[in-house]
């Protein structure tokens, strides 16, 4: 199993998981569900690699990083890291927001995507914590942060916030 960082290569695969993620699972935005392929090569997937690196992007938007978790040639994943916090995402989404396929749920992909994902956030975000928010009724996600070495460091009304020390990532 490996995460790759999003590329040209891989743009069917993308693709089709971008078209098929819902507009809003949870909590995790997807404003490109139904896109075309031609629409997807043509702007979107240059949007998203550009956003590592943003050119005109408001001065609020956080370089961000998306990467897909690939179990042999089946793209399962994706999981994509903002670099840094900002006071909107310390007390908001965090450092990572991941998602799964429908299909290939309840397997364990996800808790060992998030470790693969820690283990990046753990070289690149400047933090001695990596944040994160769920939902309170998501449960699986929970599961899955806790198993991860996460702690709950807080909550509001719908949401936890958990955070996994970078000393705590192997
Ligand atoms: C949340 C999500 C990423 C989980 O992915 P996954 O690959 O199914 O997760 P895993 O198989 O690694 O682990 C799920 C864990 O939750 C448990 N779980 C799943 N559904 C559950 C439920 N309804 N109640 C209790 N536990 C549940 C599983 O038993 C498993 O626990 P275990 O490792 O102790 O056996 C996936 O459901 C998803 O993509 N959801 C939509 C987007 C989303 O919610 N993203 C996260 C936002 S914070």
């Amino acid at each position: 199993m490996e995460l790759r960082k999003i590329n040209r290569q891989d743009a069917a695969a993308q693709w089709a998981y971008t078209t098929a993620l819902p507009e809003n699972e949870n909590g995790l935005t997807n404003p490109f569900h139904g896109v075309s392929f031609a629409e997807y090569e043509k702007t979107v997937l240059p949007k998203l690699i550009s956003y590592e690196h943003p050119v005109d992007m408001p001065d609020w938007f956080v370089p961000e990083s998306y990467y897909y978790l690939w179990d042999e040639d089946e793209l399962v994943g994706e999981f994509r890291i903002r670099h840094h916090l900002t006071d909107a995402l310390r007390s908001g989404a965090g450092h990572i927001g991941y998602s799964i396929g429908k299909a290939f749920r309840g397997k364990g992909y996800d808790r060992k995507g998030l470790a693969l994902t820690l283990r990046i956030a753990k070289e690149t975000v400047p933090e001695n914590e990596i944040y994160l928010r769920v939902n309170k009724d998501n449960i699986a996600s929970q599961k899955v942060m806790l198993h991860n070495g996460a702690y709950i460091a807080g909550e509001d009304e719908g949401h936890l916030f958990l955070r996994v020390k970078k000393t705590d990532i192997e």
